[in-house]
């Protein structure tokens, strides 16, 4: 459905985006005259993608899918947290009413938030979002802590970031509520690589209640 055939070989000005925009309508109406006709009808995405706001990890582009294919959250280092209302109505919305059978959280090597979770310069406000990748630090220091190559270090602190982004996805009532009821929900773990442009599956995924420690347990809330 791309129908640029080059990458970055002019300008992005303000102008160009909406030229590009028209372009993209034509070549796309040219490809499937019911496009947007179908698209405009409504949605119904199977899946849940929450990655990084970072301008070379686009959903749709990396997993060669279409408008329509992916409800989609992105910030800065794909954070999962609870206090995250803007993550929490995402989350809720895609798995109770789209009914999503997948969230997948993404994360990607060299990834400038987590670099900067690991450093000690301050950036503004952004430290305070990013001081939930210490914590992940924190939470995982000792496998860090062995390792000596920095590089090395920083991926494998994108993917713990992952990891525990999947693991905060459990703990949350909403996931655990549709595990409850019985429905297909699986939480997954990837990392994408911006110099091979190949995603990697953690293979951390999450489909039942019966892997969540006692203390993260909600029980089934009680019909009223
Ligand atoms: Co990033």
């Amino acid at each position: 459905m791309c129908a640029k055939s080059t990458l970055h070989t002019h300008e992005i000005t303000y102008e160009s985006l909406l030229e590009g925009n028209k372009e993209w309508v034509a070549a796309t109406l040219a490809e499937d005259p019911t496009f947007f006709d179908r698209l405009s009808a409504g949605q119904k995405p199977p899946v849940l993608w929450i990655g990084c706001s970072d301008s070379r990890v686009p959903a749709n582009q990396i997993t060669n899918t279409n408008p329509g294919d992916i409800f989609v959250h992105r910030n800065i280092a794909n954070v999962v947290v609870h206090t995250d209302m803007n993550m929490l109505s995402v989350l809720d919305y895609a798995v109770n009413v789209l009914e999503v059978e997948h969230v997948i959280v993404c994360g990607h090597y060299g990834c400038g938030g987590v670099q900067a979770a690991m450093a000690n310069s301050q950036f503004g406000i952004i430290d305070n979002w990013l001081r939930n990748i210490k914590d992940t630090y924190r939470l995982h220091n000792d496998e860090l802590a062995n390792i000596a190559d920095e590089k090395t270090r920083f991926d494998r602190l994108v993917e713990l970031n992952v990891i525990e982004g999947v693991f905060n996805l459990t703990k949350t009532s909403i996931v655990q509520n549709r595990w409850s009821n019985g429905k297909k929900l699986g939480i997954h773990g990837w990392v994408y690589s911006l110099q091979t442009g190949l995603i990697t599956d953690l293979k951390v995924t999450s489909q039942s209640n019966d892997n969540i420690s006692s203390v993260f347990r909600v029980h089934e809330k009680k019909e009223s």
